[in-house]
């Protein structure tokens, strides 16, 4: 498990970077920079709240970019599903999310597999109002499935016999075959 401290360092890394691009680096043309500053699906025609929450959402996509092998944390599309299965309404996955990612706990977390082979995932205490801006992106975005992540996972798995046909294998298998055939 990554400490508190850890995590905080990380991210003040991680902001210290995007301000300060490598000066020997070509100027990126603005629409890659915004590409760059700006990861995970746009949010254009979505709420100004989700709006708010896409330009906060890189702190995120550092561990959960989709296209990471090996994976540092699970994708958006699969948390948003669980977590749309796992409440009733926007506020209650709001909510949830906020509270998970303020104060993460294994008995509350909905992507226990996740949490066996990751790890827990770092507190990131980011303050209630942008944690629920961000909360409500990840509710209205349209992530696209995270077809490398599984076919990753799943070959990783096969080689494994702790891992070949557990439970995270087969719903990783399930998952590639509904989306991504
Ligand atoms: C240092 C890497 C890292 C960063 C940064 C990170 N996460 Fe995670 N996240 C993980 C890992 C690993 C898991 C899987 C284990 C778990 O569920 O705790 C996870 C799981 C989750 C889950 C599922 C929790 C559950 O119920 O199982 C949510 C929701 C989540 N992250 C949201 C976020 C949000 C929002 C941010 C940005 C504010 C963020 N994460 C930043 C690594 C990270």
């Amino acid at each position: 498990m990554v400490s508190r401290t850890t995590a905080l360092l990380g991210l003040g890394l991680l902001l210290g970077c995007t301000r300060s691009p490598e000066p020997t680096k070509p100027e990126p043309s603005p629409a890659a920079s915004a590409a760059l500053a700006m990861p995970g699906p746009s949010a254009d025609g979505l709420s100004p709240t989700a709006q708010a929450g896409h330009r906060l959402y890189a702190v995120c996509h550092s561990c959960h970019d989709p296209e990471l092998i090996p994976p540092k944390g699970p994708p958006m599309f699969g948390i948003q599903r669980r977590y749309k299965k796992a409440t009733d309404d926007k506020a209650a996955f709001i909510q949830r999310m906020v509270t998970f990612v303020e104060t993460p706990d294994p008995e509350r977390a909905v992507m226990k597999p996740a949490v066996e082979r990751m790890g827990l995932m770092p507190a990131l205490p980011l303050g209630q109002a942008p944690l629920e801006q961000i909360a409500t992106y990840l509710y209205e975005a349209e992530f696209p499935a995270p077809c490398a992540h599984w076919k990753f996972a799943i070959e990783q798995d096969a080689q494994n016999p702790a891992t070949a046909g557990d439970e995270h294998n087969r719903q990783d298998r399930m998952m590639y075959d509904k989306f991504c055939k």
